[in-house]
């Protein structure tokens, strides 16, 4: 999508550092944006900075299917069809895999996971409809391809939506809808501030996590949403913000193709439409 004017945005979890960022970036390259938060009233102050004009605020809790369909007509009433969808929203929980509370698992799992599905099944199918240049970003995270210890119920969650936009990307191909899978490292935002916030009142207080965790020291937001826009207006799959796991991801991939020599049956061969490269 190379021309943003007049465009609608809708971005997920928009009160927040990344969305508000990308919010910002989208507005200066012409578009309109809907901020859809589970803090509607964080969400109002951004958007009266961003212009009253340029941005509203919505109610979303992006767990709840039938919130999604009311944010849907609120956006539509006051700023027109969705081109350009934002799922961003996200939280995080600390603690080892298993000592991780069963319902803190279902909670990031509904916010990462099902909140991104419910994202796609309330615009998509507006969106193909239209038929017009569309595009869908999903905000996964570098911890996608490079998990660590005691972050295992985010990390996963974010694997499982990098896999997530990469079976979207596939199912789009030929139609004019764009993909992007946002893998941010450490950005400078409230969000161990803010999950805990929104966290189910009985996970409140759960696992704190460890100091060299906390995101205060991380990149702006301002440079992760200027390169989600660049990416969008550039069709770009994959969005790297941070190039410092460069190396360490290329000897995770070597070991990993090392470890695949030669087959368990030397007479069996996939199929070869099977093994078509993922989207570019
Ligand atoms: N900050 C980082 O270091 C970093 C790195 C990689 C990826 N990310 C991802 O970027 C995205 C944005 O995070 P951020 O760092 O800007 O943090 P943030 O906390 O500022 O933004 C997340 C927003 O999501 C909202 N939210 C949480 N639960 C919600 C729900 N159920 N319904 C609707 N909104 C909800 C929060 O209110 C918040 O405004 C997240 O998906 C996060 O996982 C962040």
């Amino acid at each position: 999508m190379k021309d943003f004017e007049g465009r609608i945005a809708l971005i997920s979890g928009g009160a927040g550092g990344i969305g508000s960022a990308i919010a910002r970036h989208l507005i200066a390259a012409g578009a309109r944006v809907a901020l859809a938060d589970r803090d509607l009233p964080r969400a109002e102050r951004i958007a009266a900075d961003l212009g009253a004009g340029s941005a509203i605020a919505v109610p979303l809790d992006v767990t709840d299917a039938d919130s999604w369909i009311t944010a849907r007509e609120a956006v539509e009433a006051q700023l027109g069809p969705v081109d350009v969808l934002i799922s961003n929203a996200g939280v995080a929980y600390t603690g080892a895999l298993d000592a991780i509370d069963l319902d803190a698992w279902r909670w990031v799992y509904e916010v990462n996971i099902m909140g991104a599905l419910h994202a796609v099944r309330t615009f998509l199918p507006g969106m193909k409809a239209r038929g017009q240049e569309g595009h869908v970003a999903m905000m996964c995270s570098i911890t996608a391809l490079h998990p660590f210890a005691t972050q295992g119920a985010y990390t996963t969650s974010k694997a499982a939506l990098l896999n997530f936009a990469t079976v979207l990307k596939q199912e789009l191909a030929g139609t004019a809808i764009g993909v992007s899978a946002v893998c941010p490292g450490i950005v400078s935002t409230d969000l161990r501030a803010n999950a805990e916030d929104a966290r189910p009142n009985a996970l409140k207080g759960g696992i704190r996590p460890p100091a060299q965790l906390s995101t205060s020291q991380g990149m702006a937001p301002d440079h992760v949403g200027r390169a989600v826009v660049e990416a969008i207006a550039a069709d770009a799959f994959f969005v790297f913000t941070h190039d410092d796991y460069a190396d360490s991801i290329r000897s995770d991939r070597d070991l990993m193709l090392s470890a695949m020599q030669g087959s368990a049956d030397p007479d069996y061969r996939e199929p070869a439409h099977f093994l078509t490269p993922l989207p570019r």
